[in-house]
């Protein structure tokens, strides 16, 4: 007796089912080997490394590689050493990375296998790996981004570890610990260097000018020495410098006034001498000027409306520095005195703790500005006095409004 023949429903779900195994099989197959080597460095991820869940728990991105798609970028964010172990092996597997980063995994650094050093294209660590080296970073030759902060890096110098990445766009080391000197040459077509809060000492070489595509250069809090490179107008396409916290001195130079693009400046907290420039005012693209804790001297060349358009401006701490309180009003907290009739400052600017918090409101601490150039003395009184005509205006007409209705009604009886 032949069993009944199965319903043609059931063999459509049966033959549904074995599809999507199928599917299923092949897709883990596709990112198998990069999985295993997480697996192993005890990562845990969906079982699809490629999956939009991976990507949110780890940013993950795979290529669309037939028959594999490989795993092309990783972030390992708040492990901890117990858990997560980096080996030479497992990294092996996940030679097809481009991007790499760490934040906030203080795991053992181990060498990376060639073919992953040789892939990556950007590589970041901030706060992870304990402690780096410039030969462990050179290694990451083809590197275009590079963010290194809060680790410590040993190296004998930049150039170790720019005289091997050859297409660098991007290059962050900061708060790394990292000493000497900045390199003499740069054969780099860089967009973005931020080396701040280092220990980086002796001048700033003056071939960093070549760099004509620097849009973004960040020197501040190392103990740099010296004068601004005369050619710091050759950076044309420069819009945020920083050189605050070093100990930079002469003038600032002519040139600078021939980069038309800057939009923040900070040099800060320096040892900078002489005038302060007035090309200032023609930067159309400036927010942000800070040159407050200098040696600058003579009358401050900016007028109120000039300083109104900046985000934020700081000129305090400069002790021989005054402003013209003919183009300026006092309400306008500066943190350095007016000038008198010789050009010199006229009292004792404020004391050191004064200046630095009026610094803070300077951008905001402007009365409405009825546009007047009267002494910062009357502008003083004002806003207050026409508060109070106003008030006592609409009280008085209040008043008289009911006096006249009472009156209205009594002698309309
Ligand atoms: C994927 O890796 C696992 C081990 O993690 C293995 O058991 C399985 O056979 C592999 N699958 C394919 C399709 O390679
Ligand atoms: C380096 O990066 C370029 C550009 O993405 C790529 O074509 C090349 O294959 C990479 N080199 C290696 C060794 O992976
Ligand atoms: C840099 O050195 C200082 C003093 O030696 C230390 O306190 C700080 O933690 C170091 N920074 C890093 C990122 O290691
Ligand atoms: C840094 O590297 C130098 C040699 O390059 C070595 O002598 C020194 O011990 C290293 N310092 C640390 C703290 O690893
Ligand atoms: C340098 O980089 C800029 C973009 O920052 C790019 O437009 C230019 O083509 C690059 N020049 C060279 C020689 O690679
Ligand atoms: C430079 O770096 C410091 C510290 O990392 C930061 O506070 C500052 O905003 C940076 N300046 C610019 C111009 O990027
Ligand atoms: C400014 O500083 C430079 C270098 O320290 C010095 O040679 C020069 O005399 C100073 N100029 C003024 C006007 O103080
Ligand atoms: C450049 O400066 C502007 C204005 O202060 C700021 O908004 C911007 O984030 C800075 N860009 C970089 C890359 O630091
Ligand atoms: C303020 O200075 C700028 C630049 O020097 C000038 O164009 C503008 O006319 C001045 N404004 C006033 C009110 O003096
Ligand atoms: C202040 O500015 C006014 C108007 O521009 C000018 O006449 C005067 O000479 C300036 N005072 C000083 C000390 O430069």
């Amino acid at each position: 007796m032949a069993p009944p023949s199965p319903p043609p429903a059931f063999l459509l779900l049966l033959l549904l089912l074995l599809l999507s195994a199928a599917a299923t099989t092949a897709l883990a197959a596709a990112a198998n080997s990069s999985l295993q080597a997480l697996q192993s460095l005890n990562i845990h991820l969906p079982k699809d490394p490629c999956s939009p869940q991976a990507a949110a728990a780890a940013a993950t991105a795979c290529d669309a590689g037939k028959p594999f798609r490989h795993l092309t970028s990783l972030r390992l964010a708040n492990c901890s050493p117990d858990e997560v172990a980096l080996s030479f092996t497992a990294l092996k597997s996940l030679s097809t990375l481009q991007s790499l980063s760490f934040l906030d995994c203080p795991v053992a650094p181990v060498r990376f296998p060639a073919e992953l050093a040789a892939s990556l294209r950007s590589f970041s660590c901030v706060h992870s790996l304990r402690r780096l080296t410039g030969v462990w970073l050179s290694r990451l030759k083809n590197l275009t981004d590079l963010t290194v902060s809060d680790v410590p890096i040993n190296a004998s110098g930049l150039y170790v570890i720019l005289g091997n990445i050859k297409n660098l766009r991007s290059l962050t080391i900061s708060r790394a610990n990292f000493t000497g000197y900045l390199p003499r040459h740069w054969d780099l077509n860089i967009s973005h260097i931020d080396l701040s809060g280092n220990q980086l000492k002796g001048p700033i070489p003056s071939s960093i000018t070549f760099l004509e595509n620097l849009q973004m250069l960040n020197l501040s809090s190392n103990a740099l020495t010296g004068e601004m490179p005369a050619e710091i107008g050759n950076l044309i396409s420069l819009k945020n410098l920083s050189l605050a916290s070093n100990s930079i001195s002469g003038s600032v130079p002519d040139t600078m006034s021939a980069i038309p693009g800057l939009v923040h400046v900070d040099l800060s907290s320096n040892q900078l001498n002489g005038t302060i420039p007035k090309f200032f005012t023609e930067m159309k693209s400036l927010t942000y000027l800070n040159l407050e804790k200098n040696n600058f001297h003579g009358i401050m060349p900016f007028n109120e409306s000039f300083i109104k358009k900046l985000v934020v401006f700081k000129i305090g701490g400069n002790s021989n520095l005054c402003y013209n309180h003919t183009v300026m009003s006092s309400k306008v907290k500066l943190g350095i005195a007016p000038c008198d009739k010789h050009g010199l400052p006229l009292s004792p600017p404020p004391a050191k703790g004064d200046s630095s918090s009026a610094d803070d409101s300077s951008s905001s601490d402007y009365s409405d500005g009825d546009g007047s150039d009267s002494s910062g003395k009357s502008s003083h009184h004002h806003g207050p006095n026409k508060v109070v005509l106003g008030f006592a205006i609409a009280l008085s007409s209040i008043v008289f409004l009911i006096v006249f209705l009472v009156l209205l009604s009594r002698c309309c009886k």
